[in-house]
């Protein structure tokens, strides 16, 4: 049995912050961020929305377009490093606002790869035979976490939510093949090191900064560049096909430059790959479902085409996910 897509949603905050903005924070100009990003401008949330809010109306959009009640999802799994608190998770509070009174559910910390870690476990869920209807979800609010004083952070990330129904296929279509890997020796260079069991929330963890993202971002660029094309290398490999088997790439938004990088790797051509960085800029988990909602709503997948995902993040995490689109 295979696992399906059978709706796709997403939600962006209202606000746009666009590089000019920015510029009057820090020390940065829309030139830099342009070129060496691909970023024109990113959504923010308002104040008093959050992860949740967002992942609701992703939820109920995924019910409306799969024509499912609420009372028929069976389970929430919820990609996030920005949760709206520690606990209860955000699944629990999505699945309270939709109202999905048989679900259970949890929230899965994956950072960029958190939806594609998501979708396997959710994959997995269906294909048992015990599931039939499970939503899988990409949330995060960045602009929560990030230093508005770092350059080096602030312009890169945005807010934004997506997500899809999964059901078992009636055909040959859906999920085909995923690799998921993790590497724990690459934590060091992306992290927010406040606010855990370790570093409990106090006034020396806030004095310093800790409940902000910190990255090295040279370092994370190679590695994720060589991460996202070994792993889509050798998924595509191992199913006998190559990049001009594909309709669509569909890589995790955090630097332009990376996406042409590993696409080229993988002799995926230009215009095989989906780009939205300039719009929304890094949405952490939300960016593959993000673009899977854009691409199925512009006509850029049709049922049988054979769609490639491809994330890394802080961990490192990373992994590939190879579809046969089936709606
Ligand atoms: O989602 C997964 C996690 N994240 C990523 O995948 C991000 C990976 N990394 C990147 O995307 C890039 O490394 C960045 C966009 C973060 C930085 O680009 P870069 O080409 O690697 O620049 P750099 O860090 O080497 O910095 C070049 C210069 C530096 O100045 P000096 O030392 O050459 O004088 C930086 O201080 O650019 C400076 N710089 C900025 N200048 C204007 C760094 N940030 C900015 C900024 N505006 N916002």
């Amino acid at each position: 049995m295979k696992a399906t897509i059978t709706a796709t949603a997403r939600y962006l905050p209202e606000r746009i912050m666009t590089n000019h903005e920015l510029e009057k924070m820090v020390e940065t100009s829309d030139e830099w961020i342009r070129t060496r990003t691909g970023i024109r401008e990113r959504h923010v949330v308002a104040e008093g929305q959050a992860s949740a809010d967002m992942s609701t109306h992703v939820a109920n959009t995924l019910l409306e377009r799969s024509n499912t009640d609420p009372s028929e999802v069976e389970a929430i799994i919820l990609a996030t490093v920005t949760p709206d608190m520690q606990f209860p998770s955000t699944a629990a509070l999505v699945q309270n606002n939709i109202g999905a009174k048989n679900a259970w559910g949890f929230d899965l910390s994956g950072a960029c790869t958190g939806f594609l870690y998501a979708l396997e476990c959710g994959t997995k869920f269906i294909e048992s035979g015990k599931y039939k209807k499970v939503i899988v979800i990409g949330v995060d609010t960045m602009s929560s976490i990030l230093d508005y004083t770092d350059r080096n952070t602030c312009v890169l990330f945005g807010d934004g939510a997506g997500g899809v129904m999964l059901e078992a296929s009636e055909d040959d279509t859906g999920i085909i093949d995923s690799i998921m890997r993790i590497d724990g020796s690459g934590g060091e260079y992306l992290k927010m090191p406040g606010g855990g069991s370790l570093h409990g929330t106090s006034h020396e963890t806030i004095d310093k900064r800790m409940h902000y993202i910190q990255q090295d971002g040279k370092i994370v660029f190679k590695f994720a560049v060589k991460g996202m094309a070994d792993v889509s290398a050798q998924i595509m490999e191992r199913n006998g096909v190559d990049g001009t088997d594909l309709t669509l790439f569909i890589p995790h938004q955090a630097n332009k430059r990376i996406i042409d990088a590993a696409a080229n790797r993988c002799n995926i051509s230009e215009d095989k790959v989906l780009i939205n960085i300039d719009r929304y800029g890094n949405t952490t988990a939300g960016t593959i479902p993000i673009g899977i909602d854009e691409a199925y709503e512009n006509g850029r997948l049709q049922k049988g085409d054979l769609l490639l995902l491809a994330a890394f993040g802080a961990g490192f995490s990373w992994g590939s996910t190879l579809i046969r689109w089936g709606m």
